[in-house]
């Protein structure tokens, strides 16, 4: 059984396992423009075991890879720098691709990784023994839930890393369903921002055997959704960061990736019961949550100078020039670090990509206040001064509820439609 490891390295050929791509994606091989975006609902590739922020669907990062045939007979090698809950990693491996995933954010890896296991060999979970030797002092999670509750689910939590392999995995994603489930009423309108409680008394407090249920409940639905998993596959899904790859210099034949877009989501807050659970307290702990392209917080160390192309320069002058407050100070710095983290990306891309390499991004426009946020042409513009040729038409699609409309103040401002691209690209 392969089952995905945390070191990277050159990953060898993988055999001629692909399963025939009707079984995985009836209908891909339709013509005409496919969006990127995932419907409201959506089964396929189990996305629904846990919502993560997805930049797109799986039937779209099918629909992309399979265009690759010939590099899978010669065992290519898909990377997603920004892998998320692991979309582009389950499609290459579904497709019979080498795959490489690569996150910041450890919720998301477990996720990734819950997607990517071979469970042919998993028996049926039944309750495991729960220690009552846990340690729950200033346990990250209390911030939402009381002392008695944080003990129950760290002694199913150890139960987990007891048992290892897939089955912790699963626990640890049934977990966190289980932990959403209790804590609901921290959620806004905003599905990003999820808000503390304010004292002791604010904490949920759930009775072990009611928790017990609501984990069971959970442990039921995430397995069924698994058991449909079976075929081998081999994949790198790595906790690490886009601007420093541990991937060797020219080992990837496809990138299909969807990077944070200037939209202002703290996907560290917007995860914070997760990382909670995987013991990351992001208020003592602001590592993670500053390392995160497209973060709220600005670092405090000094950023390298880099040049940007004439799009992205010209959007900073355009937020410099804004006569809103803070809009030459905080909001000009935000987009300098977010643009400085793409472009460290873009270039680790570029190192990493063999010569006959194929780039597949996803990317959104957005505004800020009145100010076009052109993520695609900035994207086309940084991506081609790196060497890379734009090889289609960018596929423009209208997005119709973004997440400026859900921010009261944001909406004061007049803004035109969102559009998301699609750009491919290769080298001469
Ligand atoms: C748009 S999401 C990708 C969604 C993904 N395509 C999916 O289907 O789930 C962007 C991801 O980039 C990750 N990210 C942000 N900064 C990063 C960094 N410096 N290095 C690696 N990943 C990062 C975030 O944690 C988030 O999961």
């Amino acid at each position: 059984m392969n089952t995905p490891q945390d070191t990277p390295g050159a990953l060898p050929v993988q055999e001629a396992l692909a399963l025939p791509l009707s079984d995985v994606l009836p209908g891909v091989s339709r013509a005409g423009a496919l969006s990127p975006k995932r419907p409201a609902v959506e089964t396929a590739g189990l996305a629904d075991v846990f919502p993560y922020y997805a930049g797109f669907s799986f039937e779209w990062a099918c629909h992309q890879i399979a265009r690759h045939e010939a590099e899978r007979l010669r065992g290519a090698t898909v990377l997603d720098p920004w892998n998320g809950s692991g979309t582009t990693t389950l499609a290459a491996q579904s497709l019979g691709f080498n795959a490489i995933g690569l996150d910041l954010n450890p919720v998301a890896n477990v996720i990734a990784k819950l997607r990517a296991q071979d469970y042919s060999q998993v028996e049926q979970i039944k309750r495991p023994h729960l220690s009552t030797d846990v340690f729950v002092e200033e346990d990250p999670l209390a911030a939402w839930l009381s002392e008695t509750t944080v003990r129950r689910i760290r002694q199913w939590f150890k139960a987990g890393e007891d048992i290892g392999g897939p089955t912790q995995g699963l626990l640890t994603v049934s977990l966190f369903r289980a932990i959403r489930e209790a804590t609901k009423q921290f959620e806004g309108s905003n599905p990003t921002w999820v808000k503390r409680a304010k004292n002791s008394a604010e904490t949920v407090l759930v009775s072990d055997e009611e928790l017990d249920a609501i984990i069971e409940r959970h442990i039921r639905f995430v397995s069924s959704r698994v058991e449909a998993q079976s075929s081998p596959r081999l994949v790198h899904i790595i906790t690490a960061d886009s601007r420093e790859m541990p991937v060797a210099s020219d080992s990837v034949d496809i990138v299909v990736t969807s990077p944070p877009y200037l939209t202002r989501i703290d996907y560290a807050v917007a995860y914070s019961r997760e990382l909670a659970l995987l013991g990351v307290n992001i208020s003592s702990d602001r590592a993670l949550r500053a390392g995160l392209m497209g973060t709220t917080l600005i670092r405090r160390q000094v950023e390298p100078t880099v040049e940007f192309g004439k799009v992205g320069s010209n959007l900073l002058s355009l937020i410099q020039k804004h006569d809103s407050k803070a809009s030459s100070g905080y909001y000009l710095k935000q987009a300098q670090q977010y643009l400085a983290d793409l472009t460290a990306g873009l270039n680790e891309i570029t190192r990493v990509a063999r010569d006959l390499a194929t780039v597949h991004l996803v990317v959104q426009d957005s505004f800020y206040k009145d100010v076009h946020v052109p993520l695609a042409d900035i994207c086309i513009d940084e991506v081609t001064r790196r060497g890379w040729v734009l090889r289609n038409k960018p596929e423009r699609f209208p997005v119709r509820r973004t997440l400026t409309s859900l921010n009261k103040s944001a909406r004061m401002y007049k803004k035109g439609d969102v559009v998301e691209s699609v750009l491919t690209f290769s080298r001469e």
